[in-house]
């Protein structure tokens, strides 16, 4: 019996720990798992309505340690995560993603000697003022299994002196969640209550801190959307980040001019699946809507100037914009006037990830043992 402590903490770790944690689920024999929140997120429209929506139980422990500085968040999750593995004896720490819960709690388990597992490793944007690049690096270093979503993961980690053995290709596990949940996202009612139904539309989203903690930039790209919105509505869920800095920075008046701009609560993922799922064109700063986006062959424009996501270019429907404002409407321009291309799925983006993801755990952990012998 392999006891797994998985950890989520933020919006964005939920969808691809809800099917590693169901398919440990379904090995009851071979897998006992322990769910840790961190509560990096705490809102209900960002962590506890998609615990329901994706079926994921009930946290074992919440650490409930909330927002705060980057080092004060990193370190109440090492100092809270150290005490529940003293208390719960796993064998293995399973963590995803590149937000702050997800390195502390690779740090915390590594440094009681815990092997790590990390869902979605190798993935490099290149561009180390963003908090997540750090994130990424520092879980990979000290990762005792790497679990990448593409081939080119697999390269950056191989480029870096990672040991082939602790690298397995798997696929995306967000895919698994994507085609799972598709079925079910077309029962909401997302776009009656947004007045869309039989409409043309574009969905925004932004939370990056090179996006919106910077007032001139922020409102360089709401000029861009003043002209797309002229052309069909654009829906923009506000994250809470965004939220205060449009406060802040007094741009929530001048948003609220735009006439087609619709500005949303954050949405639950069916409501945002099927709210996007049937958009002309995405903008978004967003890591995984790059990835979601290219499943579905719908248009995305990313606001930034980089991307760990290479191949949603490269084989899916991304394009790299960056956050300047003519570039914006340029290739917004383009991608509504030009033929749609199909794009396709990338390899292991079938949604069965989370099947090999773990089997690579139980075949690590027999790797271990047999060190041990
Ligand atoms: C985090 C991740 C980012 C991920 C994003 C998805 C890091 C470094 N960043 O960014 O990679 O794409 O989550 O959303 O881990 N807040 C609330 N309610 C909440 C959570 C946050 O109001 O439930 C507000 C707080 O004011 C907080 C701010 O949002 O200060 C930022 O939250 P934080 O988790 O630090 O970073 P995100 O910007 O959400």
């Amino acid at each position: 019996m392999l006891k797994a402590l998985n950890i989520v903490g933020a919006r964005p770790n939920l969808m691809k720990m809800a099917p590693v944690i169901a398919e440990m689920r379904r090995r009851p024999d071979a897998f006992d798992p322990f769910l840790v929140h961190t509560g990096q997120h705490y809102d209900e429209s960002m962590s506890g309505s998609f615990f329901e929506e994706l079926g994921i139980p009930k946290p074992d422990v919440n650490l409930g340690v909330g927002s705060a500085s980057h080092a004060e968040q990193t370190g109440r999750i090492m100092i809270a995560l150290q005490q529940v593995i003293s208390d719960v004896k796993p064998d293995w720490v399973v963590v995803a993603g590149d937000v702050n819960s997800t390195m502390a709690a690779a740090l915390a388990a590594v440094k009681l000697g815990l092997p790590v597992a990390h869902v979605e490793a190798g993935l490099r944007s290149r561009d180390r003022t963003m908090p997540e690049e750090i994130n990424r690096i520092v879980t990979d270093a000290v990762a005792e299994l790497l679990l990448t979503p593409s081939r080119d993961a697999d390269s950056n980690l191989l480029n870096e002196g990672v040991s082939p053995e602790k690298i397995r290709f798997v696929g995306n596990v967000m895919i698994d969640t994507l085609y799972r949940e598709l079925p079910r996202a077309r029962g909401s009612k997302i776009l009656e209550r947004l007045g869309l139904e039989g409409s043309s539309f574009c969905v925004m989203t932004l939370h990056r801190p090179s996006n919106v903690d910077d007032k001139e930039t922020l409102g360089g790209i709401f000029d861009a959307i003043g002209e797309i919105q002229t052309r069909m509505p654009v829906v923009f869920p506000v994250h809470p980040r965004t939220r205060t800095r449009l406060e802040e920075f007094g741009l929530s008046k001048v948003i609220s001019r735009l006439g087609r701009l619709i500005l949303t609560e954050p949405l639950g993922y069916l409501d945002f699946l099927q709210l996007y799922s049937n958009s002309k064109l995405v903008l978004t700063d967003s890591g995984g809507i790059q990835e979601e986006t290219t499943a579905l062959g719908i248009p995305c424009l990313t606001l930034r100037d980089n991307t760990e996501r290479p191949i949603t270019v490269t084989e899916g429907t991304n394009r790299i914009v960056g956050n300047d404002p003519e570039a914006i409407r340029r290739e917004a321009r383009a991608a509504l006037d030009g033929a749609r291309s199909a794009g396709k799925a990338p390899e292991l983006w079938d949604g069965h990830a989370a099947v090999r993801i773990v089997d690579a755990i139980e075949e690590a952990q027999q790797r271990i043992r047999s060190r041990e012998v």
